[in-house]
């Protein structure tokens, strides 16, 4: 293990908009959105939000305190508070990122496409055959390693110079223009129907495992949480740091976003009378029906057509740089590697399996399910039992020499008892599913 000393991020706003941008990714901005829709509207977002409250957050402050108290990312930091014995949970959550991040750069190869081909010649009238034809094939394996390409640069800046930098610029920017098409959208006649679509209250819908998996796993995916991303963030921080306070701003944000998405996105789709489009798939929907509908909006749709995927893009890019990292932090404690060298064979490895995915959809459907439902949830429910039983003082670690109030005895109490219960239960929901 190299003791060298470790970056650092530059300031406590660079930190939180990079773990932010971790947060914010393609998951915010359809999935969620699609999800809420599909599993009865308000009713799945109070679900997801309440999901978010009791079982992600403290999650993810739980990979904060283990992140910065180890000062190391997910094998080394295991190790440092549980032994040896838990470095293989570390290994799995290596593993987890090699997969997301394969995958997860074909669908920001596809948004990159429809960027840069949007702003040459606007979009296509018949979206459908088009995005049949494009979605996999050579092309897309080049679009996914261009997109790759970009990610690799950015991490080979390293903490302060490649990903706090990229996250200061990147994020305030993707802030404003969801907000804007969100702002633009509400001006569009025949708005308010994709309003209610997004938001209607079923009751009925949210009752069942199947349901209640979804949010949960939705939950994890949007926060970056299960693999050891946030932890990494956190090992570069600084003793100062104050991490309730930070999982707070990072998980409002994410939800901030999410929401802000769904209110962007149908709105958009309803206006234009597209809506019978909308249910078929996850990614029809985004890769299609938008596309349909900034055609029909001819000038207008190219401009938006442009910022809306360019701002897919940039969400894409700075939750890759985190997947990316924490593959390379690993491979620069555990095997004493340079930053340099650590971003290249992580980087071309994640991007040769990528290769798998961009020609086969099937395979790219997997992979998801498999990360997303079942890899991110057992690191989940295999943390906060590490983090609730294992490790010997987590609420000193977290306030070192502080006193504990009763909120902090709730989280080491949340993560002995209900949230091991509820993840082991969306763990097996997830594992029947898959197999
Ligand atoms: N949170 C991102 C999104 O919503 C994706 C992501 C980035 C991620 N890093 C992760 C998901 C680590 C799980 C684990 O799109």
């Amino acid at each position: 293990m190299s003791q060298a000393p470790r970056e650092e991020w530059g300031s406590r706003l660079g930190f939180v908009l990079a773990a932010v941008g971790s947060a914010v990714g393609l998951g915010n901005i359809w999935r969620f959105s699609y999800l809420s829709a599909e599993h009865g509207g308000a009713a799945f977002v109070v679900l997801y939000l309440a999901i978010t409250v009791v079982i992600a957050l403290p999650i993810l402050l739980a990979e904060l305190v283990v992140g910065r108290g180890s000062g190391r990312s997910p094998i080394a930091a295991l190790r440092h508070y549980g032994g040896r014995a838990w470095a293989p949970l570390g290994g799995l959550c290596v593993c987890a990122g090699f997969v997301i991040l394969a995958y997860y750069s074909v669908i920001a190869g596809w948004t990159l496409r429809f960027t840069v081909e949007a702003i040459s010649h606007g979009f296509d009238e018949g979206a459908a055959t088009r995005w049949s034809e494009i979605r996999t094939g050579w092309p897309a394996v080049g679009w996914h390693l261009a997109f790759m390409g970009i990610t690799i640069w950015i991490v080979l800046g390293g903490i302060r110079a490649g990903i706090e930098r990229a996250a200061l610029l990147l994020m305030p920017l993707l802030f404003a223009v969801v907000c804007g098409i969100a702002i633009y959208a509400a001006t569009l006649t025949g708005s308010g129907a994709g309003y209610s679509y997004f938001l209607d209250v079923d009751l009925n819908q949210i009752w069942s495992l199947e349901v209640f998996a979804a949010a949960a796993s939705q939950a994890f995916f949007s926060l970056s949480l299960g693999m050891g991303a946030m932890l990494t963030y956190a090992s570069y921080l600084s003793r100062e740091s104050r991490l309730e306070e930070e999982s707070l701003l990072i998980s409002v944000s994410d939800f901030g976003v999410a929401f802000i998405s769904g209110l962007m996105v149908f709105p958009l789709i309803f206006a234009l009378g597209l809506s019978a489009e909308v249910g078929e798939s996850t990614l029809g929907a985004l890769f299609v029906t938008l596309p349909t509908a900034f055609a029909e909006m001819q000038a207008t749709g190219r401009v938006i057509g442009v910022l809306f995927f360019g701002a897919l893009a940039v969400a894409a890019l700075t939750s890759a740089i985190s997947l990316l990292e924490v593959v390379v932090a690993s491979a620069i404690d555990q095997l004493a590697w340079s930053r340099r060298r650590a971003v290249w064979i992580a980087g071309t490895l994640a991007a040769a399996i990528g290769i798998l995915p961009a020609l086969d959809l099937g395979a790219l459907d997997w992979m998801d399910k498999l990360a997303g439902n079942v890899l991110l949830i057992a690191g989940g429910l295999a943390l906060a039992v590490f983090v609730g039983w294992v490790m010997r003082d987590p609420i000193s670690e977290l306030r070192p020499g502080g006193e504990s109030p009763p909120w902090l005895l709730a989280w080491l109490w949340l993560l002995r008892i209900p949230v091991p219960l509820v993840l082991a239960a969306v763990l097996y929901q997830a594992l029947r599913a898959l197999f």
